[in-house]
């Protein structure tokens, strides 16, 4: 049978800045195009010492764009229009410079506005002397931009145009298109007929039978997973507490208030499932004595006093078996990956994932969120503030790539 590329109709737009490694494009434009890719070159000033855009524009079958406008018709070069239109960026080469613009968000030229205008997955093949490369300065903006999310494609060792030898050489074009081919080849569907138990929303434990200790949790997270489980094709069972939006309809649900409500109806459904993702907010006390009536208003203070509710994901995970893999939601005000990984390693979890109240735009309530998932054999990923769906669906991809390897 023919194998099927990858590449195939796959739109790739290869950003070159100047390097002498710009030469060894044109080779990469000729293997993408030859795998069926649809290639559109942008080139910065700088690159066009080292490579000509004519040879560029043959090659990819395109013309290799530089400028804002098209100086003789003064057409407008849409950098937007570029950003949405690609399913791949790649910035090969990518010197110092490109990549300390690129973290620090400069955008002087057309290729700065194409990266940040874009949404798709970002690949960066740096090149440069090996004292560029290892310098603080350089080292700490790519650990800025892969903290973002952007791929590197790290370079190799070799001699180097300063006549000196170390790393810092251009991965070599076959090397590139492989590490390409591998994100974009077909992955496994991990979640593809599995039970995946998932918790969303807040409890509520009472006071009295107006009033409740409660938290801020919308819902949304959750039930975004659930969607995105939905659309992978797992059989979801969702457990949910107080939430504010809708919940999908396309699965079993069930409508929890307390914390130990939510115990008893993970535990009932919990050995049945492959998976259980925790992005419920649970009350870790309750009110002791729940006044069977409204309590009044008599005295100036109120002592309430609170017990601990037991903790759902630490006791599944006691129950669990070989197979069952448990992923759980950590909040955090401070130090939050210390107390993430203190969560992950103490509920004996296989991956938890990090969500941080110091960004306005994620946790609680807000559609958007940023989170960081970290695996108990210490991968880590990083996805930077989008929608919830849109991290739902990033997230599971990254968990589902990670537990088709460690956990097939
Ligand atoms: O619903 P949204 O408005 O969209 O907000 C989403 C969210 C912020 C609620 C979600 O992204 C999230 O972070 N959920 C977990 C919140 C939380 O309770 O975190 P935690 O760090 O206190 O708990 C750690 C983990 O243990 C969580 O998976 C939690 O569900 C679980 N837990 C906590 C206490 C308890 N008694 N039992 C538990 O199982």
């Amino acid at each position: 049978m023919l194998r099927k590329s990858p590449f195939k109709h796959k739109k790739i737009l290869i950003g070159i800045t100047g390097g002498i490694a710009a030469y060894k494009i044109p080779q990469l434009v000729r293997i993408l195009k030859k795998e069926g890719a649809e290639v559109q070159v942008v080139l910065s000033e700088s690159a066009k010492s080292f490579v000509t855009p004519q040879t560029l524009s043959v090659l990819s079958e395109k013309p290799a764009l530089s400028d804002f406008f098209k100086s003789d018709q003064g057409e407008w070069n849409n950098h937007v229009h570029l950003g949405l239109w690609a399913d791949l960026i790649l910035i090969a080469p990518a010197g110092a410079n490109t990549l300390a613009k690129m973290s620090h968000g400069i955008c002087d030229n057309l290729l700065m506005s194409v990266i940040l205008s874009a949404r798709c997955p970002i690949f960066v093949a740096p090149a440069m002397d090996l004292d560029m490369w290892t310098h603080p300065s350089t080292q700490s903006n790519i650990q800025t931009l892969v903290n973002r999310g952007v791929h590197m494609i790290e370079p190799e060792e070799g001699s180097l145009a300063s006549g000196l030898e170390g790393k810092g050489r251009m991965a070599e074009p076959e090397n590139i298109a492989h590490v390409l081919s591998g994100y974009l080849a077909p992955k496994p569907n991990y979640f593809l007929g599995k039970r995946v138990l998932v918790t969303a929303g807040g409890t509520q434990e009472p006071i009295d039978p107006v009033r409740y200790i409660g938290n801020h949790s919308s819902g949304k997270m959750g039930f975004a997973i659930a969607e995105q489980l939905i659309q992978l094709g797992a059989e979801v069972e969702l457990v949910y507490g107080a939430v504010t939006v809708v919940p999908p309809t396309n699965c079993q649900s069930y409508q929890t208030r307390t914390a130990k409500e939510m115990k008893a109806k993970c535990d009932e459904i919990f050995p049945t499932c492959d998976v259980l993702i925790m992005a419920a907010a649970v009350a870790d006390y309750h009110v002791v004595d729940v006044a069977a009536e409204k309590i009044k208003k008599t005295d100036d203070t109120l002592m309430l006093a609170l017990a601990k509710n037991p903790d759902i994901l630490k006791s599944l995970s006691e129950a669990k078996k070989e197979h069952q893999v448990l992923i759980g939601f950590a909040l955090e005000t401070e130090q939050e990956e210390f107390h993430a990984l203190e969560k992950l390693q103490k509920k004996n979890l296989d991956c938890i994932v990090l969500n941080s109240l110091n960004n306005p735009k994620a946790g609680f309530a807000v559609d958007t969120n940023e989170v960081t998932l970290f695996c108990k054999d210490g991968e880590q990923y990083h996805i930077p503030t989008q929608q919830k769906d849109e991290v739902a669906a990033a997230l599971l991809n990254k968990v589902g790539d990670w537990l088709s390897k460690t956990n097939p």
